[in-house]
């Protein structure tokens, strides 16, 4: 029997805790897209932080309406939950905070009309998946979140949308907000390993269409689109393909990542253990979704598609001209004294003195050498 979507007469109430993050402002967008009353929540103390106010302003202009507190707090959480009627709790606040939810998920049984619960996972099935420390510890208590949930029987619906769309940075927790190389490729292991990479707006749009589909819930949805699968010496092809140019590529050893795992600076160690899970162990491949509590997001909306990898490093491929277009105009309109260059974590930086402040551009070869000569 074929079981298709339920569609809701009347739109969910859905609250957003970690809407200031990355993942949780796609997520949120894609709740304020999709039509539903929309609560962000967000931590007391805005004002110190103007990026993150930025963010808020956005979302409440975009017509979210704006809550004050922290998941921890189970008392205001219980209050929140009773006077706004809320029908789906969304939470995507950072690896580091993942215990807050303990209160949170206490909050939701003691309300008990909350119809579905999605915490914050958005990364890999961490019952399945078993990265070294210091990255397991983070699996350990998304594990505990988990078990909480399925005990108190709330339902809920846990989303393995695996990678982000873009180059896989070992030492960089959100490099979607970064280029993909200029300079070389560090490639894992043989780099034969393959992994799934989903665009941020589409992890948004999925958790939005699974939020109150019947048939996600008490289910791990993952998403593994077929379109996105890239292995990493695919991955350096596509990009060399966007900038017309090849790159050396320079091999990280599966000893390397465990070193700098073991080194245990966070966050780059935790990152460096999922990228050992991932293109060494291949963490998002090695096991099939045919369980009785897992589903394929595709599977699920065949008619909807993915942003396709290719797509999004086109974007990249934009922003490295967006960025070459300004730092032209900039140095022809002010007169900026000769770029000086600089590596730093595999990007070429151009840099200048200006009103007594150095500037710094990320920048290609080409580019540089054209504007020095
Ligand atoms: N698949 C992937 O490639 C990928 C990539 C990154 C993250 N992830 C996963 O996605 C989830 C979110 O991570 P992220 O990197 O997006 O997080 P993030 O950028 O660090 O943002 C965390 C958010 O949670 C909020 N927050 C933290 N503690 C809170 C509390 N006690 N009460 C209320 N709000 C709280 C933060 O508020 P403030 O703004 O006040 O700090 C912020 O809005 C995590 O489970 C992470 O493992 C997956």
């Amino acid at each position: 029997m074929t079981v298709s979507a339920a569609l809701p007469t009347i739109k969910s109430r859905v609250l957003v805790a970690g809407a200031t993050g990355f993942i949780g402002q796609f997520v949120a967008k894609a709740s304020l897209d999709s039509g539903r009353p929309t609560y962000v929540l967000v931590r007391p103390g805005l004002a110190t932080c103007p990026s993150k106010a930025k963010v808020t302003k956005s979302l409440h202009d975009k017509g979210a309406i704006i809550l004050h507190g922290l998941i921890s707090d189970r008392e205001n959480m219980e209050k929140i939950l009773k006077d706004h009627e809320i029908d789906i709790v969304i939470s995507a606040v950072g690896g580091g905070n993942v215990l807050d939810q303990l209160a949170l998920v206490e909050a939701i049984k003691a309300v008990g009309t909350v119809k579905r619960f999605l915490p914050s996972e958005f990364g890999h099935d961490v019952v399945r998946a078993d990265p070294v420390e210091p990255g397991l510890k983070m699996y350990k208590e998304k594990r505990e979140i988990r078990r909480l949930i399925e005990e108190h029987s709330i339902p809920y619906t846990y989303i393995c949308c695996n990678s982000i769309a873009s180059w896989p940075y070992y030492d960089n927790k959100h490099p979607a907000d970064v280029l993909p190389p200029l300079d070389h490729f560090k490639i894992y292991g043989d780099g034969t390993v393959k992994a799934y990479f989903v665009a941020g707006t589409d992890i948004g749009k999925f958790t939005m269409k699974i939020v109150d589909d019947v048939r996600t819930i008490n289910k791990s949805v993952h998403f593994r689109p077929f379109t996105n699968f890239y292995n990493m010496n695919e991955l350096a092809s596509l990009w060399e393909k966007k900038i017309g140019r090849t790159l050396p590529r320079v091999t990280v050893t599966e000893h390397d990542l465990l070193t700098i795992a073991a080194e245990n600076i966070i966050p780059e160690s935790i990152v460096a253990s999922f990228t050992h899970d991932i293109f060494i162990k291949g963490c998002q491949s090695n096991f099939s979704i045919n369980g009785p509590d897992d589903v394929e997001v595709g599977t699920l909306y065949p008619d909807e598609a993915f942003r396709t990898l290719d797509e999004c490093f086109n974007d990249f491929a934009l922003k490295l001209k967006d960025n070459n277009k300004d730092v032209g105009s900039n140095v022809k309109a002010r007169n900026f004294k000769t770029p000086k260059r600089q590596k730093h974590r595999g990007f070429l930086l151009a840099w200048s003195l200006r009103e007594e402040r150095h500037k710094y551009f990320v920048c290609d070869e080409k580019w540089f050498n054209n504007v020095v000569r």
